[in-house]
């Protein structure tokens, strides 16, 4: 097991009490830096999945943060961070420095959360960050060869399938040998589904199928519609069949002692066409005091939000500067308000409850009027 140098960690736990502190008394000054990062290292990906916006992308080199950048941006951020997440627009196996990211990762003490399609994470690979990584997250649209290989294209159901099976194995492994020891953290294996008409049926089988190749988490979220195509995939026309299959999945996964993170079940008394966040109120944001994300152009926003704001650019200014600039303080002192910025109106990510359609579609709404017309 890898132990981290105490100073290193001292300094995380340090900063982690700067930012819990700053955030519960909501100041719009944070003491702390956030205690995860998402840097999008590549838009690069060897899939086209049917509802992903990021498929098909050409593989140019403006889309790539650039290996001395990307050292750059740890220098400021790495120090203080607990964990990062490396690209959430692309497959972050596809990042040309994938190991030299690693070796960044281990000198600073940084832990690993990975959302990956799981084509590429071979046992090898798994071997090889295991003692960084604190999850991963395989993404998982269907429970059979036929849902799963028309969804996501270009993956072989049996092939990703196998690639999870040997991270729990590889799991398994590292917890036996090292659990005693002290500050021992359990690496997890999460499956994780874009919920939609195309695969919704097939959402306790997944949750099975999770319990049969040893995870430890299934995850669910609603799709966001990012092209007018995607209408038909959204589950806001098609809610009580949705909260079958989810309601199913949640007691299946609890039966098997998994743990779970699917959005609520649809309210079939709130019209989330009509809905209107209004009022002030106290609201749970994960990323605003505690998270940033960087785009391979150098663009800082607060969150993965289609609709973020963009707060900096990571060639123009260092990254402390922009982490508590006019427009941070000003998103932050919003939240709670009437005034809180547009994208946090309807944002999804406040918690897993379907509250507005706005939160999910993102096409001209004449469309969708005509679809919710003909519902
Ligand atoms: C864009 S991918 C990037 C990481 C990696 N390529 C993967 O597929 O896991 C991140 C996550 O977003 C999900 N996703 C893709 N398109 C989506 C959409 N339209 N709405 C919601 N989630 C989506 C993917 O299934 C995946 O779990
Ligand atoms: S693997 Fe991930 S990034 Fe690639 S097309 Fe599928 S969802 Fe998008
Ligand atoms: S859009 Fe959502 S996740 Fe992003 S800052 Fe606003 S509330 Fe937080």
């Amino acid at each position: 097991m890898r132990k981290f140098q105490p100073k290193l960690v001292r300094l995380k736990e340090q900063n982690a009490r700067l930012v819990a502190e700053s955030e519960r008394t909501r100041s719009p000054i944070n003491k702390g830096m956030p205690t995860r990062t998402t840097i999008t290292t590549t838009t690069q990906c060897n899939l086209a999945c049917e509802m992903c916006k990021y498929h098909g992308q050409e593989k140019v080199e403006s889309e790539r943060l650039p290996f001395d950048k990307f050292k750059d941006v740890a220098e400021q951020l790495f120090p203080a961070a607990e964990e990062f997440h490396p690209t959430v627009k692309g497959e972050p196996l596809m990042t040309p420095y994938f190991e030299g990211m690693l070796e960044v990762m281990e000198r600073f003490g940084v832990r690993l959360n990975l959302t990956t399609n799981g084509t590429l994470l071979t046992e090898e690979k798994t071997s090889g960050l295991i003692h960084l990584l604190r999850d991963v997250k395989f993404s998982f649209d269907g429970a059979s060869k036929r849902t799963f290989e028309a969804i996501r294209n270009g993956a072989r159901f049996e092939q990703v399938k196998e690639n999870i099976r040997a991270a729990t194995r590889v799991r398994d492994e590292y917890v036996a040998k090292y659990q005693q020891e002290d500050g021992f953290r359990r690496p997890t294996v999460t499956i994780q589904a874009v919920l939609m008409t195309t695969n919704i049926h097939e959402l306790p089988d997944m949750v099975r199928l999770g319990k049969e190749l040893g995870v430890d988490r299934v995850k669910g979220f609603n799709l966001m519609v990012l092209d007018p195509e995607f209408i038909k995939y959204s589950l806001l026309f098609d809610q009580e069949r949705a909260n079958i299959f989810i309601t199913q999945a949640v007691s299946m996964a609890r039966r098997f002692g998994l743990q779970t993170k699917y959005q609520e079940p649809f309210d079939l008394k709130r019209d989330v066409f009509r809905y209107e966040e209004s009022g002030e109120k106290r609201r749970n944001c994960e990323f605003l005091w505690r998270q940033i994300n960087i785009e391979p152009n150098g663009d800082v926003t607060p969150c993965c939000h289609v609709d973020a704001p963009v707060m900096g650019n990571i060639y123009r200014e260092d990254l402390r500067t922009i982490w508590n600039n006019e427009m941070y303080q000003d998103m932050r002192a919003s939240l709670d308000t009437t005034g809180l910025w547009e994208c946090c109106k309807t944002c999804a990510m406040l918690d897993m409850r379907v509250l507005d359609a706005k939160a999910f579609i993102f096409v001209p709404l004449n469309i969708v009027e005509r679809k919710e017309g003909g519902r």
